[in-house]
Order: C-alpha cells, then structure tokens, then sequence
C-alpha cells in the first residue's frame, strides 16, 4: 500500500514538472526549440536590420536561432537546405528570387518544418504556411499620393513631366509597389496633366533588376541624356525604394540641367535616405517599422508551434496594427494567408518627430 503511495506521488511530481516546463509555451518549451532565419544579402541596409531585430526578439522569448544571410540564389538554396537538415523547427525565409525556392521547400514540407515568408512571398509553392509584410500596395500608393500631392496637379492649369523607377521583376513586392502608385498617378497621365517623357510606363518598362541602385544611376543618366538634353523640366520621379531613390537623386544632381529639385520618392527610411531627407534632396521614404515587423513574425512564429489557426482571431493577438488578408497574396499554388502591416511617409516635415522614440 505504502509502495503504491509512493508511485503515486511520484507519478503526480512528473506530471506536475513537465506541465510547469511546457506551461509558458502552449505545451512547448522555446527553449528547445531552434528558429532558422535566411535573409538576403545584407548589402541592402534593412536585410541586416531585419535580421538583427528578428535574431534579437526570437532570442528575448527563449528560442534558439540560426540566422544566415545570402549573396545569392545559390547561396540561400544552399543556406536553407543547411537548416532543414539542422532539423530547426521553423523558417523564416525572405527569398532573393520569389520563384526559386519551391524544390528547396519540398523538404521543409517532408519534415514537416513550418514556414514563413517575410516580406517577400516565396512563389510557386505550397510549403508555406502564411506571410508577414506590410502592405506592399499601400506603399506604392503612399508614393503616388505624395508626388500629386507636392504637385498639385488639380489646382492648375499646368502639366508636369515626371518618370517611374520601380524594383526587381524577381521580388513580387516590386509590381505591387508599381501598382500601387500606378493606380494614383494613371488617372493624372491618361488626362495629359503628367507626361511621361520617355515613354516608360509599365512595370517592365521601368523595373530595376537587383534593385540596384548603380543600374538606377545609369538608366536616370540616360533618360536625362535622351529625354532632357533639351532642357525640359523634370518635376517627380516615383522611385519604388530609397536605393532607386537615391540612385536617381545622383542622376539627377550631376546631369539634369533644369533649376528646380525634382519630388523624388523612396521606401525604408534607409539612414542615407533619412539624411538625404534632412538635407531637402529626398523627397520621402515609406518607413515601415521593421521592429514591429519582426515582433509580429515571433507572434506568428509562437502561434504556429502552438498548433493555432492562422486567421482573423490571431490579429488581436498581435503586438502590432496588421490587417488579416487571404486574397491578394496569390503565389501561384495558394492564396497564401497574409498579415500585413501599416506603413507610414516620412519627410521633411515629419523626419524628427516621428522617429524620436524609435
Ligand atoms: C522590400 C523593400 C526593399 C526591397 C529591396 C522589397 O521586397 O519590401 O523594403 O526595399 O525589397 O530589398
């Protein structure tokens, strides 16, 4: 009898300690769990931000993480395919080509490793369990309110020339950013009142491979050198990020001839961007808090090990303003279930005040 007791107590010890080890995480500890993250090259400013900040807040919450940047296509195949057999028990991907990843992402799907795409959408595939990012289109849109807004194009008589720099054909956020200023600034270019001199006014037409900022420089050069050689004036230039805007703003201080500081858009609040806004070069940036980014991500992340749904009760939940969107994220097999955050314009007026505190 005594024995049994003792069984007993024993029996109800265990079963009290691993509901105490399990208890703060939904049944699992994340401290035995490893989170891997691959990032693009950290050439481009916010990749390195992005991934200090998600390394840092998984890290805060008692996860291991493996976090990798890569050069290139092959590098991050070849990273991911590093922490799958790693066995990590979630990615985080932002892919350098949307539409590369899919074989590589069979395997994550074999081992029943969750994934999440980071603020570029993994195409083609069905590996993918859902997608943060902010709203990309909104962002476009930001873009094109800013120029007719500076421009003013309803309260005159006058036209305005302006031209359209936009992102990488490979990353899908590019043609949302495209279409999200492009929706603003048509109407204004199929009335007469904003010419498009040289003509470029689809995404392909004025897509910048790489996002590189040289390739930005050079095709502006050559748009001022065949377009502007006259002596026409440029007044806006819609560039789809700060690297392409401040690409274009080089162009433009060593070869346009006209007078006036064309309005030259950009998105990340880069730190030269940030100066350059200071300085009245820049125009604006689209700031998007990649902190709060991030620390949706680790929500997401939490709430996926925990075996939650992924849907509209998650947003409340969340540690930022997101909206819950399963439609405007088509990767080609899914729809993929998408939380999108908020992002705001930055520029002379606001530079200071809105990011004292951050
Ligand atoms: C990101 C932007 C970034 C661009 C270039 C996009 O997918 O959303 O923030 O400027 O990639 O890296």
């Amino acid at each position: 009898m005594k024995r049994k007791l003792e069984q007993l107590i024993f029996f109800i010890l265990c079963f009290a300690m691993a509901a105490t080890l399990s208890g703060c995480n939904g049944g699992k500890d994340p401290s035995a769990k490893t989170v891997g993250i691959v990032m693009p090259s950290k050439s481009i400013e916010r990749w390195g931000r992005d991934g200090e900040y998600l390394r840092s807040l998984f890290t805060e919450e008692g996860y291991n993480v493996e976090l990798r940047f890569s050069d290139d296509v092959l590098r991050q195949i070849n990273d991911i395919q590093v922490l799958i057999a790693d066995d990590v028990d979630i990615l985080i991907v932002v892919p350098i080509d949307g539409g590369t990843l899919s074989r590589t992402l069979e395997d994550a799907t074999i081992k029943n490793i969750p994934v999440i795409s980071y603020d570029m959408l993994v195409l083609n595939t069905d590996a993918i369990d859902c997608y943060v990012s902010f709203d990309n289109y909104r962002v476009g849109a930001l873009q094109g309110q800013y120029i007719v807004d500076a421009l003013s194009p309803d309260e005159t008589e006058d036209t305005f020339n302006i031209e359209l720099v936009t992102g990488d054909p490979a990353d899908n956020n590019a043609r949302f950013f495209f279409g999200g200023a492009i929706d603003v600034l048509q109407p204004y270019i199929d009335s007469g009142k904003f010419i498009v001199p040289s003509g470029k006014t689809t995404f392909d037409q004025t897509a910048t491979p790489g996002w590189s900022m040289d390739l930005a420089f050079k095709n502006m050069q050559n748009t001022l050198a065949s377009y502007y050689s006259d002596g026409k004036r440029l007044d806006a230039v819609m560039c789809s990020n700060d690297g392409l805007g401040l690409g274009v703003l080089n162009a433009v201080q060593s070869d346009y001839l006209g007078g006036n500081t064309p309005v030259i858009t950009g998105q990340d609040g880069d730190t030269a961007a940030l100066q350059s806004i200071r300085d009245g070069k820049l125009s604006m940036t689209v700031y998007k808090d990649v902190r709060n980014e991030a620390d949706v991500t680790v929500s997401v992340a939490t709430a996926i090990l925990e075996g939650k749904a992924l849907d509209e009760s998650l947003i409340g939940e969340l540690p930022a303003e997101c909206v819950f969107d399963t439609e405007s994220y088509d990767n080609g097999v899914k729809k993929v279930p998408s939380f999108l955050l908020v992002p705001e314009v930055i520029d002379s007026d606001n530079v200071d005040s809105l990011l004292k505190n951050r």
